[in-house]
């Protein structure tokens, strides 16, 4: 798999790490200007790991759903041209601020996501990538609703875990009855579990359909 640009594998102590360029977030390391990803703290980051092609490319325009306090965003932002990050809790939100004072392409927004509506006259239609993070219930339907969002040719990077669905359901149920929700919107192009990064999580690449 190709990494895009500004996306690589750099030596951080020794060790060949995922990296973004940018000022550092959340104490990961540092080295020549570029920050280490870390997948176990991104599910984004875990997607480059398993091998995965969400999409992202360098100077692209992304809405992030469930941005929490930034940590992938950031690394995002570090490579996108705009990054509308949505987050509905306010004290991630206020880290989520302090982060996007470090990043002009960082646009922080305190809005529900299975709202689209209430944020639809600051967010741009036609977007690359969108990518789905908000784990809680009804992940896939807040990938749905938002797809007014991307352009016919983007992306969707979402991640789905299973316990936000249901804590006891056997988790590969709850991605097949996922999958089946976003095929109403989205053509599915790849499936992988993140694992050993995020247990019981599926990332889903697709496309508009
Ligand atoms: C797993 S965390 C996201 C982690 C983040 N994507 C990262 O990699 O750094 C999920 C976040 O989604 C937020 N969230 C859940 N439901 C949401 C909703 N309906 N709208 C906006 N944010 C939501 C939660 O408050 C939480 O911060």
């Amino acid at each position: 798999m190709d990494l895009p640009e500004g996306i690589e594998y750099r030596e951080f102590d020794g060790e060949e790490r995922l990296a973004t360029r940018g000022e550092p977030v959340y104490g990961e390391p540092t080295a020549e200007g570029w920050r280490a990803w870390d997948a176990r703290r991104s599910k984004l980051g875990a997607m480059y790991e398993r091998g995965m092609e969400p999409g992202l490319q360098n100077g692209d325009r992304v809405l992030y759903l469930g941005a929490a306090n930034g940590t992938t965003a950031s690394h995002v932002a570090d490579v996108a041209r705009v990054v509308y990050a949505v987050e509905f809790a306010a004290r991630p939100m206020r880290d989520l601020v302090d982060v996007a004072g470090t990043r002009d392409a960082l646009v922080p927004l305190l809005k529900d996501a299975r709202k689209p509506a209430s944020y639809g006259h600051v967010v741009e239609a036609d977007l690359d990538v969108l990518v789905q993070d908000v784990a809680t219930r009804g992940q896939a339907r807040v990938a749905c609703a938002n797809r007014r969002f991307l352009a016919d040719d983007g992306r969707l990077a979402a991640v789905v875990k299973a316990r936000s669905e249901d804590t006891v359901r056997d988790p590969e149920a709850v991605f097949e009855d996922a999958l089946d929700h976003l095929r109403n919107e989205y053509r599915v192009l790849e499936t992988k579990r993140l694992d050993p990064f995020h247990a019981d999580h599926l990332a889903v690449v697709a496309e508009p359909r």
